[in-house]
């Protein structure tokens, strides 16, 4: 048998491929010899795409000149977006009747189901608003939240805090919640066992709360309610659906501490957000001061 990797190793490895997942080229690391195809993708606007319906990849993005040239159309504006689609018939059945929060951290009880709830301190179920209209999906409880029992409390909370003040939100107006409900150790990535262990309890979390908008902080969130492979550097600020909700998938908190050039980009998606749900857009300082997009942000 191999020798074990050595533990400063495997948290570099660990480390590594998280950075690669960030920027998207898990697929290459992660998924080389696996049976799944990477090109599962839930479009934006179909009418009756659920997660488990397959999907075309959407066309890259053209440039302005380019969209001048070929566009008969003017882009649609994020306000005029159409209504979101009605969810299909599989995912109504898939709902429990009468769902609450209550219910499902009552059905979650003292989980045992994967090997997460070995090491595990506290579950980290969700905090926030139960009729929150927007939902923030992370990807796993770190060591603040796995102590404290909530999440995002750690410096990467911190930030998605400022995320959602700069929204003109408060965290308690808002749902925050992760697709695995207890800690991976030393962080690491969740197990696609592990994450479909859990989904179902997020699933029902978010048909409970039935928000108007679903925000994926990640490439797993994003990969576990789109079913797709791909890295969230493919498809962030894209409006897609979930199960007839409003989805939009950015950045992760952690991703913008090692990379706060990132931040602007973040905050386009957050205000692309922002003007569903009706909040008004303010101008950054940086953009009224004329400085680089990626300074342009409010957080
Ligand atoms: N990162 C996450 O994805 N979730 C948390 O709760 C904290 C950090």
């Amino acid at each position: 048998m191999a020798d074990r990797v050595p533990e400063t190793l495997q948290n570099k490895l660990s480390e590594r491929l998280r950075y690669y997942d960030d920027i998207g080229i898990k697929l290459f690391y992660r998924y080389r010899v696996s049976r799944q195809t990477p090109e599962r993708f839930v479009q934006a606007t179909a009418t009756t795409a659920s997660p488990q319906k397959e999907i075309t990849l959407p066309k890259p993005a053209l440039k302005a000149t380019q969209r001048h040239a070929t566009a008969t159309t003017p882009p649609p504006r994020i306000d005029m977006l159409p209504p979101p689609p009605k969810p299909s018939l599989f995912d109504a059945m898939d709902r429990i009747v009468d769902d609450t929060l209550l219910k499902i951290r009552d059905d979650l009880g003292d989980c045992t189901r994967c090997r997460l709830h070995c090491e595990r301190n506290n579950i980290v179920f969700g905090d926030g608003n139960p009729k929150a209209e927007l939902v923030f999906v992370g990807e796993g409880p770190g060591r603040d939240e796995d102590l404290q029992g909530l999440p995002f409390v750690g410096r990467a909370g911190k930030l998605l805090t400022q995320m959602i003040e700069a929204m003109g939100l408060q965290r308690k107006d808002v749902y925050i919640c992760n697709v695995v409900k207890c800690r991976p150790p030393e962080n690491r990535t969740p197990e696609r066992d592990e994450v479909s262990t859990c989904s179902p309890f997020l699933f029902r979390q978010i048909d409970a709360i039935a928000p108007k908008v679903i925000v994926c902080l990640g490439s797993v969130a994003a990969q576990t309610l789109l079913e797709t492979n791909r890295g969230v550097s493919h498809f962030r600020g894209q409006w897609m659906e979930f199960r007839g909700r409003r989805l939009l998938a950015t950045y992760h908190p952690a991703y913008l501490l090692r990379n706060p050039n990132a931040k602007g980009e973040v905050w386009k998606d957050l205000q692309k957000v922002m003007a569903v749900l009706g909040l008004e857009v303010k101008k950054s300082k940086a953009s009224r001061a004329g400085q680089p997009a990626a300074a342009d942000h409010s957080f």
